[in-house]
């Protein structure tokens, strides 16, 4: 009996001596545990006589709830220190500043295409679209281009099957159109257009910009008056001129080169003509009625001269330091 004040003394030492909850349990079994130190002293009972038992009884309890109250007070102890532990490391400072999301931006070909959109509907042209994977009619015959014409060797097709391929450009949508509203009509289709080429100057995927304006009094005049105008907009430069140089396209006639002076030179940048009669039989459209002016040219010159790129590839190469100049 006169060992208990040491053995709650020892207790307390011990499980303040601990700085891991779990290893609380483990040494609380060695004073509380039914193998225990005051559970021996319980069965040291039996051997005193009976009118000392209830003395010493109540006082061996009395011992063993103050090892409990030390234990339950350093296991709150432990825990709140891990809380606090807990709260120092996830602790957020939100006085700190923000990280910031950042922007996204335009790709150059997308932002020379809306600016082109937008120019063209300030003159009343509607935007058409058709599909990137096309039939031969809509390709080549319906644009007066026969089977076995050399026109279609220039084209450089890739064929997706036996009837269908990517178009190799734009003015088939000037096919769909057509079909489906009659003139007047103006339009511009802008999109994407596949050939098999690619080097330096040459993506086998580019994008085109086709123009179509039918109505009962188009003329030629109309045709490059539309183009200068656009070009002195496009690029801001009302000293911008352009060149017809005469050529051939199959769906149109006459047919010329779009060329516009840029620096001490001329650059191509696109063709022209005037609406081929044979086009416009395909549409059901009546050439004697009716007539009308188309232009192609391509997107990626367009955003490369006026945005100062002077490598086709970067358009596609998905490198952010390029793209974040965009933005
Ligand atoms: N489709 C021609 C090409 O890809 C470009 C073109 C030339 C379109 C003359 C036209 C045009 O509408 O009239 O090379």
């Amino acid at each position: 009996m006169e060992n208990l004040d040491s053995i709650v003394a020892e207790a307390r030492s011990a499980f303040a001596s601990v700085t891991q909850l779990a290893d609380l349990e483990q040494v609380k079994a060695r004073y509380l545990g039914k193998a225990g130190l005051m559970t021996a002293q319980m069965k040291q009972l039996a051997s005193l006589p009976a009118e000392e038992r209830p003395a010493a009884g109540s006082r061996i309890n009395q011992a063993r709830d103050e090892i409990a109250g030390a234990l339950e007070a350093r296991r709150q102890a432990l825990r709140d220190e891990a809380l606090a532990r807990q709260l120092a490391a996830e602790a957020l400072d939100v006085t700190l500043p923000g990280r910031g999301r950042g922007t996204g931006g335009l790709h150059p070909v997308t932002l020379a295409r809306s600016r082109i959109e937008a120019l063209f509907s300030s003159i009343g042209f509607a935007v058409a679209e058709g599909p990137e994977i096309e039939t031969d009619f809509y390709n080549f015959t319906a644009l007066n281009i026969p089977e076995n014409h050399p026109a279609r060797a220039m084209h450089d097709t890739f064929y997706v099957d036996d009837g269908s391929l990517l178009r190799t450009h734009t003015s088939p949508v000037q096919i769909h159109y057509m079909e489906s509203h009659q003139p007047p009509l103006r339009i511009i289709a802008p999109g994407r257009v596949y050939r098999v080429d690619s080097d330096a100057t040459h993506s086998p995927m580019f994008h085109q910009i086709e123009g179509l304006w039918i109505d009962e009094d188009v003329s030629f005049a109309h045709l490059k008056g539309v183009v200068q105008d656009f070009l002195q907009q496009f690029f801001e430069r009302d000293d911008l001129s352009v060149r017809f140089r005469p050529s051939f396209f199959p769906f149109t006639e006459p047919s010329a080169e779009i060329d516009m002076s840029w620096g001490d030179g001329w650059l191509e940048i696109g063709g022209c003509g005037m609406v081929h009669p044979e086009v416009l039989h395909h549409v059901r459209v009546d050439p004697e009625r009716y007539q009308g002016f188309a232009f192609g040219m391509g997107l990626e010159r367009l955003a490369m001269l006026r945005y100062g790129v002077n490598d086709l590839r970067q358009f596609f190469a998905g490198d952010l330091r390029f793209l974040k100049q965009f933005n």
